[in-house]
């Protein structure tokens, strides 16, 4: 690697966007971190700019009068100022500047989509974290990185670890099928007629990651691998048959890929989201990384077994969707959306955040290709059903 690559962060006051930050850290003089956004967190945000010294910093939030004495200050002692800036569209237009080479796409839900779209548009590499904006938008995201030379590499350990294991493979004819893992979440040993009981606390504590609220409330339900199964349909074009789903408790196996030849290949590396982040920077060089290593002088067990859809009903719905497409990815993710943030405010139970979901997707106006603006609109329509749920139901 000889020149040095630009690197935006969205997100950088997450789960995944601190680990990217960390990541980077290691990296060395050849990936610099030239820009990084939050939402509200604005002094983590002023920590990770005394630390990394961007070019560029961004509040996406609400503005106020701090958010608008935030743009204006610059740090004492720091001899490159930092530029603030506020909003979304002053972050759509730095992704698709030269300032950038390389976007870490790590907002959390909907919010991510125009600035992945933008990054795909701009022919930039794009680290995808941010698996609702293939979700929502898969025909519309990889049509534009087709059309203007953008890589799209995963972050999800599951599609990183397929992505890895297709580099074995001479392309999709080679395929057979994918293997999915996953952990089961935090309530996997709960007999199902009590996941109906889960707090949030129950819900939250996951067993291998730690990860952001909404993505463990969604391993909790098994929401995640739904929309994991749609990711996977978008970025390697599969079809859905192509997609089993095991569940595999200790999260060594990341995923794995059946050839046609009956040869399974998979990726293995203790859970720690580090390694697909750094291999979506730098590949295809693979170069030493901070996440730990398999320790090969103790025994381990892998067991997995395949994932129950009666006791994962968001499961069914994650096929489903991937099948039909078109307007149904938005209206689920967006069903989603606003029954976590529901179940998280113990308005509803986790059980019924999949139930939800079900019905707000049975009963939408399915259009087969939907323009950006129809999925807008769904994403909206989607929401605003919830809330009529909920008011129904009280
Ligand atoms: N965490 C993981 O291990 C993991 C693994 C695979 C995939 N992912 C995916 O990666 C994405 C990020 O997950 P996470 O766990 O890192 O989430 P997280 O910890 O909740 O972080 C979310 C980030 O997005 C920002 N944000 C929140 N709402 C926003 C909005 N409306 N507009 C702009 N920015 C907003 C947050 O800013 P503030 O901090 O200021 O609120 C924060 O920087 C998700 O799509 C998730 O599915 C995560």
């Amino acid at each position: 690697m000889s020149q040095i690559r630009n690197v935006a962060i969205l997100g950088s006051t997450g789960s995944i966007g601190r680990a990217a930050l960390d990541v980077l850290s290691h990296l060395g003089e050849h990936f610099h971190v030239a820009g990084i956004s939050c939402h509200q967190q604005i002094e983590l945000l002023e920590t990770q700019i005394e630390s990394f010294l961007p070019r560029f910093a961004f509040a996406t939030g609400p503005i106020d009068d701090s958010i608008a004495a935030w743009q204006n200050q610059s740090v004492s002692g720091v001899p490159q100022r930092t530029i603030r800036q506020h909003g979304m569209d002053a972050l759509v237009s730095f992704v698709q500047s030269d300032e950038v080479d390389i976007v870490v796409a790590a907002i959390v839900g909907i919010a991510g989509l125009e600035s992945s779209l933008a990054a795909a548009n701009a022919g930039k590499r794009l680290a995808l974290a941010n698996k609702e904006s293939l979700v929502v938008s898969g025909s519309l995201m990889m049509e534009a990185a087709r059309a203007n030379g953008s890589e799209i590499l995963p972050v999800d350990s599951e599609h990183s670890a397929i992505f890895q294991c297709l580099q074995a493979g001479r392309g999709k004819s080679d395929i057979h099928k994918i293997i999915l893992t996953a952990s089961g979440g935090p309530l996997r040993d709960w007999p199902v007629d009590k996941l109906s009981s889960a707090t949030i606390e129950e819900a939250l504590s996951h067993p291998t990651w730690q990860m952001g609220r909404k993505i463990t409330v969604d391993s909790a339900t098994m929401m995640n691998k739904a929309l994991e199964v749609i990711e996977a349909k978008w970025l390697f074009d599969l079809d859905p048959e192509q997609i089993a789903v095991v569940v595999h408790p200790q999260s060594i196996i990341h995923s794995m890929v059946e050839f046609k030849d009956g040869s399974v290949i998979g990726q293995l590396s203790p859970p720690d989201m580090r390694l697909p982040i750094q291999y979506a920077l730098t590949f295809p060089n693979r170069i030493p990384s901070p996440s730990p290593k398999i320790d090969w002088s103790q025994s381990m067990h892998l067991d997995w077994k395949p994932a129950d859809q009666e006791r994962y009903p968001a499961l069914q719905l994650g096929f489903e969707v991937a099948k039909k497409a078109g307007t149904c990815g938005a209206v689920l993710n967006a069903a989603n959306e606003a029954a976590v943030d529901l179940f998280l405010n113990k308005k509803i139970k986790l059980t019924e955040i999949a139930t939800i979901c079900r019905q707000v997707l049975d009963h939408h106006h399915y259009s087969p290709a939907p323009s950006l603006s129809d999925l807008q609109k769904m994403d909206q329509w989607g929401r605003s059903e919830v809330q009529r749920w909920i008011n129904a139901k009280c």
